[in-house]
């Protein structure tokens, strides 16, 4: 089904702004708002394009801020959640900020779907509620969850009172969990991002450990066309895998960000390992692909290229990201590891 007024959280992050883009451009009828903190990795600047729409509406808010989430709420057919604290570095540094944004946050915005009857609630996850691989095999909807991170336990937490409202409450509910995602206005702190960055202005590329680390790569976009397939086709009550089947290494991606600037491979720098560091992701994606017929449109190559340009391009919106307290952030996780 189609709905005609959603609520997007976390709408200023990276996922969210694009998802909101791809809503308004793909639904000409649909109305849409956006309640973002704004916290550090929101950012007004990504929707830039679309703050004049007449069809979308940006509020300040906090989803752990029951009154204002259901003042915003009213009204609204639909909530799709991609309000959260999203680095696992950061929430190695800090979990307490993940449990209030990713898991208190996600039960009030339940609570408020259930009394203002919100036909139907998408809480977007990932894959790394799975926990990590060996050299074999992929995640399927069946995989066990099993976090390592206190990012994603804190993810696994927000699935798990997602599935209960749905089995206790009845409420009409549906579950993403994507791999990693790449493309313009990622914050700069995520792998693809810092790398383009440090390599622009020949900085140390902080690789962690050695480097064999698998992520399982797709384009934001396609991660967006996903999520409003699984928002008007997916059964309640479902989990839905979204990935791409693109599995590289750390050191593979960033030898290619290298070579598509045109840098040495001297500027790499092996640091101590992230703790707890899972080893590979792999994401089964045949469930949506077979039951709602999704498939990622992007290539690796051609995606890779188009987002090392658009930040070469966008130089501004960094230098605007790169605040006192991303500075801080930066010394606290790289100088002297
Ligand atoms: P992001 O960090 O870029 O954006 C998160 C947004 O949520 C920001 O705009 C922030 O201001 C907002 N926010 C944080 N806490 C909030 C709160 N309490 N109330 C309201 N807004 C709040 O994250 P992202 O990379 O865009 O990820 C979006 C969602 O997708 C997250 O739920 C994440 O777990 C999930 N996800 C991300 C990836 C990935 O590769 N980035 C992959 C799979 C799933
Ligand atoms: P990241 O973008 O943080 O995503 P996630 O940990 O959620 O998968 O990291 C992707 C991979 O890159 C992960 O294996 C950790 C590694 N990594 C580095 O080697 N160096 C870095 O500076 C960062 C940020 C990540």
């Amino acid at each position: 089904m189609e709905f005609k007024k959603i609520l997007v959280t976390g709408g200023a992050g990276f996922i969210g702004s694009h998802f909101i883009r791809h809503v308004l451009n793909m639904r000409p009828a649909t109305q849409v708002t956006n309640l973002d903190a704004l916290t550090y990795a929101g950012n007004l600047e990504n929707l830039r394009d679309v703050q004049s729409n007449p069809r979308y509406k940006f509020v300040k808010g906090d989803i752990t801020d029951t009154k204002s989430a259901a003042q915003t709420a009213e009204g609204f057919d639909a909530i799709v959640n991609f309000a959260a604290e999203s680095h696992v570095d950061r929430s190695i540094l800090g979990p307490e900020a993940f449990i209030q944004a990713n898991i208190v946050g996600t039960h009030r915005l339940l609570e408020v779907a259930r009394k203002l009857k919100i036909k139907r609630f998408l809480q977007v996850s990932t894959d790394e509620v799975y926990g990590s691989l060996g050299d074999s095999g992929s995640f399927t909807e069946n995989t066990p969850l099993a976090p390592n991170s206190p990012y994603s336990a804190s993810k696994a937490s927000a699935d798990l009172l997602v599935r209960a409202y749905n089995h206790t409450f009845n409420l009409d509910t549906v579950i993403t969990r994507c791999s990693n995602n790449y493309g313009p206005f990622q914050f700069p702190e995520k792998l693809i991002p810092l790398m383009i960055f440090n390599a622009r202005s020949n900085k140390d590329l902080p690789v962690y450990g050695d480097g064999l680390n698998i992520r399982d790569w797709i384009h934001v976009e396609d991660h967006c066309a996903a999520v409003l397939e699984v928002l008007e086709k997916g059964k309640s009550g479902e989990v839905y895998n979204v990935g791409s089947d693109n599995e590289w290494s750390n050191i593979q991606i960033v030898k290619s960000i290298l070579k598509e600037l045109g840098k040495p491979e001297s500027l790499i720098k092996f640091v101590k390992d992230r703790p707890g560091h899972d080893r590979r992701y792999s994401i089964d994606s045949s469930k949506i692909q077979s039951e709602l017929k999704w498939a990622p449109k992007i290539t690796f190559a051609d995606g890779m290229k188009r987002t090392i340009s658009w930040y070469l391009d966008n130089t501004k919106w960094l230098q605007n990201l790169q605040s006192g307290s991303y500075q801080k952030y930066y010394e606290q996780q790289y100088v002297n590891r």
